[in-house]
């Protein structure tokens, strides 16, 4: 199928990895509005479970729930064969779970940072590696992966987080440009700050400057969805972050990385 014949939203799978809370449940909630069906993804079932019966009751649309632990990628090719074996073809993949660590790269035992690239990078690179080979072979589809703003530079404290997020920005540039051709198109989507549970599960200190630049879910996920729909490369959601890419811009390097590490962790 070309992407000029694309499915009608009723008939067009979202799969959302992360579905349980912060962006992942907003985007379930967004594309839900817009009529599209549903596969949720996460580990915490009963969270999944009452959000598909919140939204098939509410927007009438059918969700499937996958309790998938992400970070084990023999479990991602077996998610990907009982879609198959359903015959559910997903047509807007959400490449969103993701999991952050703040603290000093010493003081942290390694098993948490190699956990922590194992999803961000490793998970989130096999689910989109599965899920755009079927993308290709029907010539149509949209990816969106969700990356940080700390993924344009390296932040005191953040160091193997920002140093992931990177990767992921990096991925979804080349990919944006490698699978246009093929009618698959990758956008990648860098938010801010925003309120979601990710801080605490983070274990981060929400610093002043940070609980000032804090933006809703809702309007990074309206943001994140405009772009893919537009078949932009990537995305930074809001003005004060758009700002702040700018600044990584327009400023020497020690410059940038001294104000954000400050921003990150005073
Ligand atoms: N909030 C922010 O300030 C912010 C800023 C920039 C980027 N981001 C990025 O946004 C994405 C979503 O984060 P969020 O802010 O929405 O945080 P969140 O509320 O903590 O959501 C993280 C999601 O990832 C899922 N997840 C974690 N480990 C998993 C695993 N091993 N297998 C399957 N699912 C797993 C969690 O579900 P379960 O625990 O149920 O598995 C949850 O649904 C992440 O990639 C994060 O890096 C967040």
């Amino acid at each position: 199928m070309k992407n000029t014949d694309r499915p009608t939203p009723e008939k067009s799978w979202v799969l959302i990895t992360g579905a349980s809370s912060g962006f992942g449940e907003e985007f379930a909630r967004q594309y839900a509005t817009k009529g599209h069906s549903l596969v949720l993804v996460a580990r915490r079932l009963d969270r999944l479970q009452s959000l598909a019966e919140a939204l098939g009751r509410q927007y009438r649309v059918e969700v499937i729930v996958e309790q998938v632990d992400l970070s084990d990628i023999a479990a991602v090719s077996q998610l990907h064969q009982r879609l198959r074996e359903r015959d559910i073809a997903i047509d807007i993949l959400i490449n969103n779970a993701g999991h952050g660590l703040q603290g000093p790269f010493l003081g942290a035992q390694l098993d948490a940072a190699l956990a922590m690239v194992q999803l961000d990078v490793a998970s989130l690179t096999a689910v989109t590696h599965v899920f755009a080979q079927d993308m290709r072979a029907r010539g149509s589809g949209r990816i969106l992966l969700v990356a940080s703003l700390l993924a344009y530079q390296g932040v005191q404290n953040f160091a193997v987080y920002s140093a992931a997020k990177a990767y992921v920005l990096r991925l979804g540039e080349a990919l944006h440009r490698e699978l246009k051709r093929d009618g698959v198109t990758v956008s990648v989507l860098c938010p801010g700050m925003s309120d979601t549970g990710f801080a605490q599960a983070a274990e981060m200190k929400i610093t002043p400057t940070l609980r000032l630049l804090m933006m809703q879910p809702s309007a990074v996920v309206r943001s994140g969805i405009r772009a893919l729909a537009a078949g932009r490369m990537s995305v930074v959601p809001g003005l004060s972050n758009k700002a702040m890419v700018l600044f990584t811009w327009a400023t020497p390097r020690w410059l940038h990385q001294r104000f954000l590490s400050y921003a990150m962790n005073a």
